[in-house]
C-alpha cells in the first residue's frame, strides 16, 4: 500500500491486529488505515509493529504499536489498554498470530505440539476473549481471525498446524452464534499461499518450490498479503454487516476442487 489515505470509510473505527508487523497483519493495518481506521499494531517484534505504526502514520493515519506475545497471557491484556487509551474504542480484532511447524504426529515433540496449539488456535479464543467484553460495553464489534486453507483440507507434514486452524474455523462459528446476540460478528478468512517475508525466505532457501504453486491452485500463482488483507477488511466492515459465523477461502482457487490432467485432452 504505498498511496496516500484518500478515502475514509472507516473512519472513527479502530482495529486492534495481532502479528501487524510483517505479512497479513501489516497488510491489513495498512488497509485498514487506508480506508481512514485507525491502528493498533501488535507483534512478538515490537520494532516490526512500530516500523507498520510508523507507515499508517506516514501516509497520514493514526496508528500506535506494542510488543505483545499472544501466546502470553500476561502481555496481551496491554493491548486493549493501549487502544483504549489512544483511541478511546476499539472496533474490531483481527486475529492474525500463527505458525506452522511441518512435522508428523510421530516426529514432534509434545511441547511443540503445545505451541502450534497456542500460537494458532489458543490465541485467538484468549485475545477474543479480552476484547469481547469491551464490544459487549460499547454495543458491537467485529472479530476476523485468519485461519488457512489448511485448516480445510489436510496438509502433509502440517498435523498440529491443521488442527489448529480448522479448530480455529469452529471456535469461529461458535462464538458467532453465542455472541450475535451482542451485535459481534466473528467470521474466518483461510488464506492459500501467500507471499510475505517469510514465504519468500522459504522459496528462496530451497529453489525449486517456486512453481509448485501452479499445481496447486487454478490461479497459478501466491496471493499478495493485501490480497488476503481485502477481504479481512471487508468482513470486518459494515459492507459484511449480515455475514456471521462465515469461513472465507481466499484461496486462488486451491480448495475448489481436484484438477485431474487426464481430462485436459479428453
Ligand atoms: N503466508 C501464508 O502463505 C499463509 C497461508 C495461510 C495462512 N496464513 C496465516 O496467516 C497468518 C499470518 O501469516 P504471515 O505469513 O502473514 O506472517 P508470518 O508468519 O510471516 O508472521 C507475521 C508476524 O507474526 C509475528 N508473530 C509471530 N509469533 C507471534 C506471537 N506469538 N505473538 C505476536 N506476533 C507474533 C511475527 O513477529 C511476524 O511479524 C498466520 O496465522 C498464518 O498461519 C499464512
Amino acid at each position: 500500500m504505498n498511496s496516500a489515505i484518500t478515502h475514509a470509510p472507516l473512519s472513527g473505527r479502530t482495529a486492534l491486529i495481532t502479528a501487524a508487523g510483517a505479512g497479513i497483519g501489516r497488510a491489513i493495518a495498512l488497509e485498514w488505515a487506508a480506508r481512514g481506521g485507525t491502528v493498533v499494531a501488535v507483534d512478538l517484534r515490537a520494532e516490526a509493529a512500530d516500523a507498520t505504526a510508523l507507515r499508517v502514520r506516514e501516509l497520514g493515519g493514526q496508528a500506535v504499536s506494542a510488543g505483545v506475545d499472544v501466546t502470553d497471557p500476561d502481555t496481551i491484556p496491554a493491548m486493549l489498554d493501549m487502544a483504549l487509551d489512544s483511541f478511546g474504542r476499539v472496533d474490531a480484532l483481527f486475529n492474525v498470530a500463527g505458525g506452522s511447524l511441518p512435522k508428523r504426529v510421530d516426529e514432534m515433540a509434545d511441547v511443540d505440539w503445545y505451541r502450534m496449539i497456542d500460537i494458532n488456535m489458543t490465541s485467538v479464543y484468549r485475545c477474543s476473549k479480552l476484547v469481547i467484553p469491551q464490544f459487549r460495553r460499547s454495543g458491537g464489534g467485529s472479530i476476523v481471525n485468519i485461519s488457512s486453507t489448511a485448516g480445510l483440507l489436510a496438509e502433509n507434514r502440517c498435523a498440529a498446524y491443521s488442527a489448529a486452524k480448522g479448530g480455529v474455523l469452529l471456535l469461529t462459528k461458535n462464538m458467532a452464534m453465542d455472541y450475535a446476540a451482542d451485535g459481534i460478528r466473528v467470521n474466518a478468512v483461510c488464506p492459500g499461499s501467500t507471499m510475505t517475508p517469510r514465504i519468500r525466505d522459504y522459496l528462496e532457501r530451497i529453489p525449486g518450490h517456486e512453481n509448485m504453486i501452479d499445481d496447486l491452485c487454478p490461479l497459478r500463482r501466491f496471493a499478495e498479503p493485501e490480497e488476503i488483507a481485502r477481504p479481512a477488511i471487508f468482513l470486518a466492515s459494515d459492507e459484511a454487516s449480515y455475514i456471521t459465523g462465515a469461513v472465507l477461502a481466499v484461496d486462488g482457487g486451491l480448495t475448489a476442487g481436484k484438477h485431474f490432467a487426464i481430462f485436459d485432452d479428453a
